[in-house]
């Protein structure tokens, strides 16, 4: 990762409607994970790009952060994806270090709730929110070894990733780790069965959108993750990158 003295800025230029994104060079190997909520991606993510030393892109931070805006300020979500000057900055010792800065002020922890990921799922399906995120998800991975997680990865941002991975996992599992990772937070937490039935219901919006919906690339390397510890999803990912990229 490109760590700076106090943190480092990764900031290429966003709400540039890119015509052709597949005209942005890579510069490095890129690592795409998608996947619902839930299957492990951003933990995965993390841990891989830390072995691997490559850069951690949590594109659905991007959504939350755009709905996080229009909501604090009732402003539609159109003009936001259009107007706010999004980056995401290395804090160190903070946790996370990579952190989510919207018009220059840490939006990191307000963005986890519940309702903001219900939230980021509904601005997700507006074309035009899509539309200024695309150019800015491409150049952030082509600046360098990227590992981007999030839904649309394999198929969109990166159809030409060097490795693809499409995470899977129970709906009860899914549920259990989210609640656990809501519990730690210390904020309110919503019941298992409320949980489940927003996961559901955000699956069903992920998927079935019109544009960019959720789905495995043809290429992907599918992995059910429902009976797996953190730690055998990123060794078997780990070994899969480093046998396929020779690193
Ligand atoms: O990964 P996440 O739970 O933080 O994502 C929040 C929402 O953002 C998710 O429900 C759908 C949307 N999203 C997307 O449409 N495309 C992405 N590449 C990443 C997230």
């Amino acid at each position: 990762m490109h760590e700076g003295s106090s943190c480092a800025i990764l900031s290429p230029r966003m709400n540039q409607v890119t015509e052709n994104i597949m005209a942005i060079p890579k510069q490095g190997k890129v690592i795409a994970i998608d996947g619902p909520a839930g299957t492990g991606k951003s933990s995965t993510a993390k841990r891989l790009a830390e072995l691997l030393k490559f850069l951690h892109i949590d594109t659905g931070a991007l959504y939350r952060a755009i709905a996080y805006l229009s909501e604090e300020n009732a402003q539609d979500p159109i003009q936001v994806a259009k107007s706010a000057h999004l980056e995401f900055r290395l804090v160190p010792k903070k946790n996370p270090m990579n952190r989510i800065f919207a018009n220059s002020k840490d939006i990191t922890s307000m963005i986890r709730t519940p309702e903001m990921s219900m939230a980021a799922s509904r601005v997700s399906a507006i074309p035009e929110v899509r539309a200024s995120l695309l150019g800015f998800q491409r150049r952030l991975g082509c600046s360098g070894n990227s590992i981007l997680e999030g839904r649309d990865i394999g198929t969109v941002i990166f159809p030409d990733a060097d490795i693809k991975f499409f995470l899977t996992a129970s709906i009860k599992e899914r549920a259990k780790r989210r609640l656990a990772e809501l519990e730690a937070t210390g904020a309110d937490v919503p019941s298992f069965k409320e949980l489940e039935k927003q996961m559901r219901e955000r699956d069903q919006n992920d998927m079935t959108r019109s544009i960019a919906p959720l789905k495995k690339a043809p290429d992907a390397i599918e992995l059910d993750t429902s009976d797996l510890t953190l730690d055998e999803v990123v060794q078997k990912m780990e070994a899969e990158v480093r046998s396929r990229l020779g690193i």
